[in-house]
């Protein structure tokens, strides 16, 4: 099998596909390709600088500014793979959403959406030049590095549209889902819709991959996630399926979730740390590639105790398909930068034994 593995990733280096989309893919690769959710951010003294009086949205619409902050990461921590400078709720706020990205809370809706009557006021039309034209200077400066794409699935933008904020229970959500099934369904095909959009702008511009966030979803049972949700992620999926990239479907606390998540249309699922990838991979019925899922307050611990969880994941990582490595979740602000420099370092040498 050694010598299998050998020819094989010689294979794959003569195509010139680099390693992260080949794991997407379920190709051998000549080390297991390393990146982190939330790699951008504050977690960099370079980001804190340069974001210093702009606003969060605001940034998000400057070209230069997110080309700069997605290459970032790139440049210090040697990633296999950047991640574009937005945030899930850039799409509402380009369709005209009057949405704010507070410091230390997140999004907030000024005018939350709860009955048919205020689905109304959801436009259909969202310039997205700006992304454009951001993903192309990317690509530009990133060479041989892929640029992963993403969104918010529309259960997770739905929870910040419907509760205005961000919220523990989702009550207000889940409300709204139980009680005016049509309006849940209505104001979900929008987000779809968009979402789908705001997806084949980053592809059609460069992105190498996509990731759908369903951040929140965990907070929903199986049969619910089925019923209320499936549909619309696998709308926006099956919206990429002819582009030819891999689609990756991420949520946190998903263990319930996973098979569904992955007949969503996912090409790949993402886990976060409390299912381990061993798990998960047989969850999903053992053909597709996962990514993930060191928790990210391992960072946080020793060094001894960070790579014997590295390896953890590493090792379950091998009995998927495909592995990315990546975190459970996003980098948390509070995060030391070379600590995570040092994880991509370890994951490469281990991982090319
Ligand atoms: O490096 C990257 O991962 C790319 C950038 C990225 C951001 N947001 C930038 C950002 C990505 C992929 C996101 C996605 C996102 N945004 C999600 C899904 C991923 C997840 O974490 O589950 C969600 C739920 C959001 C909504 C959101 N936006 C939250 C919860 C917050 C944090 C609020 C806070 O201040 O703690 C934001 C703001 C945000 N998005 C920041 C960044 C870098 C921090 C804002 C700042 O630096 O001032």
């Amino acid at each position: 099998p050694g010598g299998t593995i050998a020819v094989m990733s010689n294979e794959a280096s003569k195509t010139n596909e680099p390693p992260l989309i080949a794991a997407y893919r379920g190709r051998p690769t000549p080390h297991t390709p390393v990146w982190f959710m939330r790699q951008a951010g504050r977690s960099l003294p370079e980001y804190r600088r340069i974001r210093e009086g702009v606003p969060m949205l605001e940034s998000c619409r400057r070209p230069e500014l997110v080309c700069e902050i997605t290459l970032q990461p790139v440049r210090r921590h040697g990633v296999d793979a950047a991640i574009l400078f937005s945030d899930i709720v850039v799409p509402l706020a380009a369709a005209g959403v009057g949405v704010e990205i507070v410091a230390g809370t997140g999004p907030v809706v000024a005018e939350p959406i709860r009955t048919e009557a205020d689905l109304a006021r959801l436009r259909g039309q969202a310039d997205l030049s700006f992304i454009s034209e951001s993903v192309r200077l990317v690509t530009a400066e990133l060479g041989d590095v892929p640029l992963v794409g993403f969104a918010g699935a529309p259960f997770t933008l739905a929870s910040y549209l419907i509760e205005g904020g961000p919220s523990r229970t989702h009550a207000a959500t889940k409300a709204l889902m139980y009680g005016q099934p049509e309006t849940w369904h209505a104001l979900c095909a929008w987000l779809a819709e968009l979402t789908r959009e705001f997806l084949q702008t980053q592809v059609s511009a460069g992105a190498a991959a996509v990731q759908l966030f369903d951040s929140w979803a965990g907070t929903l049972s199986a049969a619910d996630y089925r019923r209320y949700v499936a549909p619309h992620s696998a709308y926006v999926l099956a919206g990429l399926a002819d582009a030819g990239v891999p689609r990756i479907h991420f949520g946190v606390d998903t263990a319930e979730l996973l098979p569904a998540m992955a007949e969503a249309g996912a090409d790949v699922v993402g886990v976060d740390w409390r299912t381990p990838l061993d798990v998960a991979a047989r969850r999903i019925g053992g053909a597709l590639p996962v990514q993930g899922n060191l928790d990210p307050c391992v960072l946080f611990a020793p060094w001894p105790v960070i790579e014997t969880e590295v390896r953890r994941v590493l090792t379950e990582g091998a009995a998927a398909p495909g592995h990315v490595f990546n975190l459970g979740h996003g980098v948390l602000p509070e995060t030391d930068p070379s600590v995570l420099t040092r994880v991509v370092e370890l994951v490469h040498e281990v991982s090319t034994q």
